[in-house]
């Protein structure tokens, strides 16, 4: 199966990327551990690792908040083809080793207006700028467009991903189901989407595409319940 096999959408006219989000969770829906979360990593087995790269490599651009760009270092392992982002409100110095990439273009820190960013930082990654207090997703959607980064592989984690899906930005969700069971209570572990409750009338809706057994994981892959795509309004670009 070719990676673009893997969407169900074709060509993207939407003003945006097409945003779609990756997760392996643990049966009792845990993502991640806050205390020694290595010694919980991996949560999936080699086929969900195989199906994270084969994700990665249908995107044009990855995005990572900050707390995962720095859970995996994952600057350390990407194709030379593939752009990476960080969203931070705070692009200090302690962001260099993970935005040195052997190959391939600069990392993108992606944060507010009124960051300051540290020079070490700054001669090494390009800045993107956008939204005063937090980094306004809807704007960083129009500006990734404008670069031609179609297909933006959003892997989180749980706190980023909440702000895209809080802004109905996500067109479709891979997830795995791993067979384990953490345990723990609410400050231990993170589930999927981690942030404020969303109201009824905002809680977003998928429907199936496929549930694959593959061993002792299910691989699924759900697709937006409306096909809007709340597309972006022109204001937000300014
Ligand atoms: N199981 C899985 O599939 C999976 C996938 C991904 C990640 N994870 C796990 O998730 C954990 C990390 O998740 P996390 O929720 O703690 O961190 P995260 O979502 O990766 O990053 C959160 C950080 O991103 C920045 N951020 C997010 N939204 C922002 C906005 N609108 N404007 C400005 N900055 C924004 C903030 O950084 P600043 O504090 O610098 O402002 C925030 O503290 C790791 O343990 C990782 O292993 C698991």
């Amino acid at each position: 199966m070719r990676s673009s096999d893997l969407f169900t959408q074709g060509i993207i006219t939407m003003p945006r990327p097409f945003f779609f989000t990756n997760f392996v969770s643990t049966l009792d829906g845990k993502v991640a551990v806050t205390t020694d979360p290595k010694a919980y990593w991996p949560i999936g087995s080699a086929l969900d690792h195989a199906r994270m790269m084969e994700l990665r490599r249908s995107a044009d651009i990855l995005i990572h908040g900050k707390g995962t760009a720095h859970a995996h270092r994952t600057v350390e392992h990407l194709d030379e083809k593939l752009a990476y982002a960080i969203v931070t409100h705070d692009p200090s110095d302690a962001l260099v080793p993970f935005v040195q990439r052997a190959s391939g273009p600069r990392v993108i820190i992606v944060t507010t207006d009124r960051a300051v960013v540290s020079e070490a930082l700054a001669s090494r990654v390009e800045v993107m700028r956008c939204g005063e207090r937090d980094v306004d997703l809807e704007r960083c959607a129009m500006l990734f467009e404008q670069r031609g980064f179609h297909r933006a592989l959003v892997e989180g984690g749980p706190r980023l991903v909440h702000g895209f899906f809080e802004r109905d930005l996500i067109d479709e969700v891979f997830l795995t189901w791993a067979p384990k069971i953490f345990g723990g209570e609410c400050h231990d572990t993170r589930t999927m989407v981690e942030g404020p409750l969303f109201p009824p009338n905002k809680i977003r809706s998928f429907h199936l595409i496929s549930a694959e057994p593959k061993g002792d994981e299910i691989f699924l892959h759900y697709a937006r319940e409306t096909h809007s795509y709340g597309a972006v309004s022109s204001e937000a670009i300014t």
